[in-house]
């Protein structure tokens, strides 16, 4: 520490001494990371070598070595869209058949499930030319179906949950066929904006026989087998497509959208010249598609080792070991754990706790994300909502040197995440053929973390290479509207494209009537419009 620095973390440490009120806005609050680095030298004055060594060291991240961080995501969302790297590519960039956004005309009844792990969402969405109104019903999806069952059963489990959505919306047995739109959080390669083939599960799912197979006739299959409903899915999204379409629906210029939940990822409208995998012929469809980058996955070849810590590594070792190396250190699902180890680290060592520590604090992933939110709420001095955190832990007897230090520990691994994903946008923000755009985000640890929002807009310029103005759009109804959306869009654009084609074959039979009209006139008359001769049929 700089002769200054000590300086400031002593008068850090008087103004603590003499903190009530008020006062803790300014020691807590708003902190910069450097304040929050001689806070805790402050607060824990015997053990200097473990603060630098296990809590600095390991999270305070160079900003040369972010700037790698960026220059590797830009290669490695490069590298997925292309045809010759792409096998071997971390990140799959899988196109989502989604080719463009809500342009406020639909209008229709839709219907959207969206499934992301236990929580499930079920919703009827009436759309009327840019308005909307959502009727939902939210469930659970149990753990033994998800990490034990099988995938027949966790379909059958949907298509009840759909069929008692419908029931209590009075929509069993239609007459008419009522779209669908799956929101299926995991990913997929897609085939089609209807066929949706699991590579593999995340989040800790476990469940037989859907790795491999299309989710959305597997989806379809159960409906069937349920019977009374009238349904056909006829879009499947990712849910950050979903969240994307939502933003859009919202605000036009939404050009990306991102999820930070217990997974995180991001997608965004790419141009398709720059799709080196997609294989699709030429269609009357705009020109772009919205490309799903599973950069969860980021890091899973290594490229992120060099500034790793230990405790990323023990995070990593009790889930999937090796994959989605970006997200444990970013989402809902690991940020919490992460903060519980730098815990036990301390305990182990004796720095804190002492006897206070408990088995709840000593046991993996008790140390809930919601906990990292609550705690850096914090608004007085009391510490009130760090103390119920504890109690919740039960902790016996709750001190406040403690309470200041897990604040700050939660400071430092959520702004290392923010950062990270910072960067994520940033990298796409350059991406994108647009000088300015809206950046659509859902998820708990967006909506319910009280810094991420800030952090976010404060980094993401930092990282920024290209003269971009861009704005974060909190989706408004999660990713099930988002879904319908994508039905609706989906509907809209075959439409149009059966209309155009209707359009040509009606010009076609025009032009031969012409052409057959002319004959006797003129027997060896052209086409003067394509300049091309008659053909022998037609004459
Ligand atoms: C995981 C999934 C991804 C999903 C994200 C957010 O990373 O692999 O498909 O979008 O979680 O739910």
């Amino acid at each position: 520490m700089s002769a200054s620095n000590s300086e400031d973390a002593l008068k850090s440490a008087l103004r603590s001494s003499v903190a009530r009120g008020s006062m803790m806005n300014k020691e807590i609050k708003g902190l910069t990371l450097d304040e929050v680095r001689d806070a805790l030298y402050t607060l824990l004055p015997d053990n200097p070598e473990f603060v630098r060594k296990h809590i600095i060291e390991p999270f305070y991240v160079s900003d040369d070595d972010y700037k790698k961080v960026y220059k590797s995501l830009a290669e490695n969302l490069e590298a997925g869209l292309d045809d010759t790297k792409h096998h071997t590519a971390t990140l799959k960039m899988w196109p989502s058949y989604v080719r463009d956004l809500p342009d406020g005309t639909e209008t229709g009844t839709f219907l959207a499930l969206d499934f992301g792990s236990h929580h499930l969402k079920a919703e009827v969405v009436s759309l009327d030319h840019g308005k909307y109104e959502v009727d939902s019903m939210n469930g659970f999806v149990p753990e033994k179906i998800l990490l034990h069952g099988d995938g027949e059963k966790l379909f059958d489990y949907l298509a009840n949950f759909l069929h008692r959505f419908l029931k209590r919306s009075g929509l069993l047995n239609t007459t008419d066929r009522l779209p669908l739109g799956f929101t299926f959080a995991f990913p997929c390669k897609r085939l089609a904006i209807n066929k949706a083939i699991l590579t593999r599960w995340t989040k800790n799912l476990h469940c037989d026989g859907v790795v491999g197979e299309d989710v959305v006739a597997m989806l379809q299959a159960a409906i069937e087998r349920r019977g009374e409903m009238n349904i056909e899915c006829v879009a499947s999204v990712n849910d950050t497509v979903g969240t994307l379409m939502s933003g859009a629906q919202e605000d036009p210029k939404c050009a990306i959208g991102v999820i930070l939940s217990k997974g995180v990822n991001a997608c965004y409208m790419e141009q398709l010249e720059k799709v080196g995998t997609w294989t699709e012929k030429q269609s009357d469809l705009p020109n772009q598609v919205v490309i799903d980058t599973e950069w969860s996955e980021f890091g899973d070849d290594g490229c992120l080792d060099f500034f790793r810590n230990d405790y990323d590594k023990m995070i990593d070792e009790n889930h999937h070991k090796g994959k989605a190396i970006f997200e444990k250190m970013i989402s809902g699902q690991y940020l919490g754990e992460i903060v519980r180890l730098v815990l036990e680290k301390m305990n182990d060592s004796d720095v804190l706790f002492q006897d206070h520590w408990t088995k709840e604090l000593g046991t993996r992933n008790r140390f809930y994300t919601k906990y990292v939110s609550e705690i850096l709420s914090e608004e007085d001095i009391r510490f009130i909502h760090t103390r119920k955190v504890l109690e919740d832990l039960h902790v016996p007897l709750v001190v406040e040197l403690e309470c200041r230090v897990i604040h700050h520990i939660c400071q430092i691994v959520s702004t290392r995440a923010a950062t990270l994903v910072a960067i994520g946008i940033a990298c796409l923000l350059d991406r994108i053929n647009k000088s300015e755009a809206g950046i659509a985000v859902d998820g708990a640890l967006y909506r319910f973390h009280p810094l991420f929002k800030d952090l976010l807009n404060a980094k993401i310029p930092q990282f920024l290479q290209t003269d971009k103005k861009f704005w974060l759009v909190q989706s408004a109804d999660r990713s099930g509207k988002g879904a319908a959306m994508a039905a609706a869009v989906t509907e809209r654009l075959h439409r149009k494209n059966d209309d155009s084609k209707q359009e040509t074959v009606q010009e076609n039979d025009k032009v031969t009537e012409v052409k057959n009209d002319e004959e006797p006139q003129n027997e060896s008359s052209t086409n003067d419009e394509s300049n091309t001769p008659v053909s022998e049929d037609t004459k």
